[in-house]
């Protein structure tokens, strides 16, 4: 009896405690707002409080405002998941990833992938890449330059076209067979989302996938495709993607 009651305590003075926690954090995120969607997602989502530690890179939302950090919100939760693991154990490699990732339990993986996947991914602004126009670096070899005259709205075309059909002198498969008419991307076969990502990741991504630095992709599926891309193909791509809604 005494003993049941004990457990009784036990309970009431967790509840207690965690209550007062509970409504610590809800002070915090919901401050003034009688009816708060993030607040709501707080209860929702356990990974919400657990994502706020990413978000002076990837957002509060997972809409990162810099290029490089790539936008999270709307992805496949497994593909995060994924990702998130690959760079705890070191299979993919980024300095400031391998650190955070190893903080995380796989509990904590699922969590903040769940919250990031339920959030609305945002657009892109055309105005992104001037330099293409300005200067004539970094994309590579000089024949190359030459061509990289072309008006975004020529290089956004070129992108699509290669997004849709691919480059059958080149032998590169049309990106729209895995990752769908409007970069949707495929969540059982974890292909990821990439509608709206930033430009200038989704360059690096494929120039990682195509020198390497990145191999921890299935089969080698994005390693085959990017090796046979050129530089151009790659920005032309990449800008279409940039500027695909869904
Ligand atoms: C200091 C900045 C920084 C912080 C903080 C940070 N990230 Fe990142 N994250 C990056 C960068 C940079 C990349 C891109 C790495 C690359 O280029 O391969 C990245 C990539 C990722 C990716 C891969 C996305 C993709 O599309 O493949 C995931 C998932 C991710 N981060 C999750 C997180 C989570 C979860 C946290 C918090 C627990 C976090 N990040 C905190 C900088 C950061
Ligand atoms: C056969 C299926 C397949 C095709 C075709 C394909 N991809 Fe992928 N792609 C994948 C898979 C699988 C991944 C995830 C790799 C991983 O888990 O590391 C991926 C990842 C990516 C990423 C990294 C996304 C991120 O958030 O880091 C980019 C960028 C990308 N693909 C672009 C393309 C482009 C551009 C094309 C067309 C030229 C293309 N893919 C064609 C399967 C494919």
């Amino acid at each position: 009896m005494n003993n049941k009651l004990f457990a009784v305590g036990i309970i009431l003075v967790l509840a207690v405690f965690s209550g007062v926690s509970q409504a610590k954090n809800d002070d915090v995120s919901c401050e003034g707002v009688p009816f708060d969607r993030s607040c709501w997602l707080n209860n929702l989502y356990p990974g919400q409080k657990k994502a706020e530690a990413c978000a002076g890179c990837h957002g509060q939302d997972g809409n990162s405002a810099m290029a490089l950090f790539p936008k999270l919100a709307g992805q496949h939760p497994a593909y995060l998941v994924r990702q998130l693991m690959a760079f705890k154990s070191g299979a993919r490699t980024d300095l400031s990833m391998q650190s955070i990732a190893s903080s995380l339990s796989d509990e904590d993986m699922r969590d903040i992938a769940a919250f990031y996947s339920e959030q609305g991914i945002s657009a892109n602004s055309l105005s992104e890449p001037e330099v293409t126009e300005d200067e004539d670096d970094d994309w590579g070899d000089s024949e190359e330059v030459a061509e990289n005259s072309l008006s975004i709205e020529e290089l956004i075309a070129m992108g699509r076209d290669l997004y849709r059909n691919g480059d059958v002198k080149n032998k590169v498969s049309a990106c729209i067979a895995c990752h769908g008419p409007y970069g949707q991307g495929n969540k059982p076969a974890v292909f990821p989302r990439l509608a709206s990502q930033h430009a200038d990741y989704l360059i690096k991504s494929l120039k990682d996938f195509k020198s390497d630095v990145r191999n921890n992709n299935p089969d080698s599926m994005m390693h085959m495709i990017a090796k046979k891309m050129s530089d151009q193909e790659i920005e032309a791509v990449a800008h279409y993607i940039s500027m695909m809604k869904k």
